[in-house]
Order: C-alpha cells, then sequence, then structure tokens
C-alpha cells in the first residue's frame, strides 16, 4: 500500500538480490527522492514500511533498531523496508508505507 492508500500487487524478483525499498523504487510506488535516500544503509527511515502480513521476517539488526528508534511515525510493525531481502518466503507479504518525513 503506497503512501496514498492505493493498494499495489507486486511480483517481486527473488533471483536477484532485492530488497523491500528496491522493489518499491523500481515499481515506482513513492515519488523519487522519498524513498531510499541513504541507499539502504539503513541511516535515513525513508524505506520505513509497516507489516501488515503475519509473515516471519529477519530478525531486525542492530543499525535498523536503532534508527527506528530515531524515527517518526513508527509503529510496533514497523520495519525498514531496505533491511528486508526478497526471498521466496515473502510470498503474499503486505506491507503499507509509512508517511514521509517532514
Ligand atoms: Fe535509508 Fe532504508 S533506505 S534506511
Amino acid at each position: 500500500t503506497d503512501r496514498e492508500g492505493v493498494v499495489h500487487d507486486i511480483q517481486a524478483p527473488t533471483d536477484m538480490a532485492m530488497n523491500i525499498m528496491e522493489v518499491v523504487r523500481a515499481y515506482e510506488l513513492a515519488p523519487e527522492g522519498t524513498i531510499g535516500i541513504c541507499g539502504g544503509m539503513a541511516m535515513c527511515a525513508s524505506c520505513q514500511c509497516y507489516v501488515l502480513s503475519d509473515h516471519e521476517l529477519p530478525e531486525m539488526g542492530i543499525d535498523e533498531d536503532m534508527m527506528l528508534a530515531e524515527a517518526f511515525y513508527v509503529e510496533d510493525n514497523s520495519r525498514l523496508g531496505c533491511q528486508i531481502a526478497i526471498t521466496p518466503e515473502l510470498e503474499g507479504l503486505e506491507i503499507e508505507l509509512a508517511p514521509e518525513s517532514e
């Protein structure tokens, strides 16, 4: 679900070592320059998303945890999209992009 509330059904490649942030950018689901600002280094939180489905995701690393501790609009189900690799286990994953930080 993008920041306008529009739901997109995305087929993300599992063989290209992409992460959620890169998929969002590739499919242009957020305006350029509003997501992936730090290049996927867990240093900007522009890729924050809310995980809506009950998939078991990779554990949060310390960088992600620390970034989310400083970010805006953080919820219990917040993750950084750049820290979650696309794998077949994510089939059916539902996420919503967090609002853009001011
Ligand atoms: Fe900057 Fe994910 S792209 S934290």
